[in-house]
């Protein structure tokens, strides 16, 4: 796939047929990805790729805490400010595709608990480092990988959301993938073939304008 139509065209895939995803694919996606840069090329990330029923123990774990209402970690803090309207936006956004009005609870519930499955993907990817390393610089070189998984992804007509929700419940993902305290969770991938069907895959985000993010220097001289 071209590059320019990858990057254009790449959205949060929320939606999955549940065909499988063979490890050779997903091995030559996480391949193509781990070409991420990364400061001082520590290349920093360990990544966990899970299916079946390890993936079902964690999901089912994941909804455990979600039904029993416990906290979860301190990984996503809602933006605020000038920021928050843009997640708002996406909310709504969704919320509008998926015909889940403001006042049903019990949907928005069956929305919020999908993230917490990993969408219902048939893989989920979990990226994480090792506390050992400087986690504001590497968590950094992480995003690098994450993106690339996305990108990589389509090459092969996957569709991939990257997402905390899956691991904002660090219990089951740290039981069923034995990945100890020593290791800081950074973020998750969901990862299957898109049901394009799915209301919520339609939906494509604005950016804001070049203008407004851009600032230019000595270009006028
Ligand atoms: C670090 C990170 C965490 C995210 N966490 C979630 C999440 O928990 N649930 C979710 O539905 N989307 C999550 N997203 C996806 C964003 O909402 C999405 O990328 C953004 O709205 C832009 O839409 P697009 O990916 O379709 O371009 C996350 C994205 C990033 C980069």
């Amino acid at each position: 796939m071209e590059l320019k139509k990858a990057i254009e065209e790449r959205s949060s895939v929320r939606g999955f047929l549940p065909d499988p995803v063979s490890k050779e694919t997903l091995e030559n996606v996480i391949r193509l990805a781990t070409h991420a840069v990364s400061a001082e090329n520590c290349q920093p990330w360990e990544i966990a790729v899970v299916t079946g029923d390890v993936l079902k123990k964690v999901t089912e774990d994941n909804s455990e805490c979600l039904r029993e209402g416990l906290p979860t970690s301190d990984l996503y803090v809602p933006a605020m400010g000038d920021y928050k309207p843009r997640r708002v936006e996406v909310g709504k956004m969704l919320f509008s595709a998926m015909e889940i009005a403001r006042e049903d609870k019990e949907k928005r519930f069956w929305w919020l608990s999908r993230g917490y499955r990993f969408f219902d993907a048939p893989v989920g990817i979990v990226l994480y480092i090792d506390k050992e390393l400087d986690e504001n610089c590497y968590r950094f070189d992480v995003g690098c990988l994450a993106q690339n998984i996305t990108l990589a992804a389509m090459e092969y007509g996957l569709g991939t959301c990257v997402a905390y929700q899956p691991i904002e419940y660090e219990r089951g993902i740290r039981q069923h993938l034995s990945i100890s305290d020593d290791k800081i969770l950074v973020a998750a991938v969901a990862i299957g073939y898109p049901d394009w069907e799915f209301a919520a895959n339609k939906v494509r985000t604005p950016r804001l304008p070049v203008e407004e993010v851009t600032t230019w220097y000595g270009f006028d001289e």
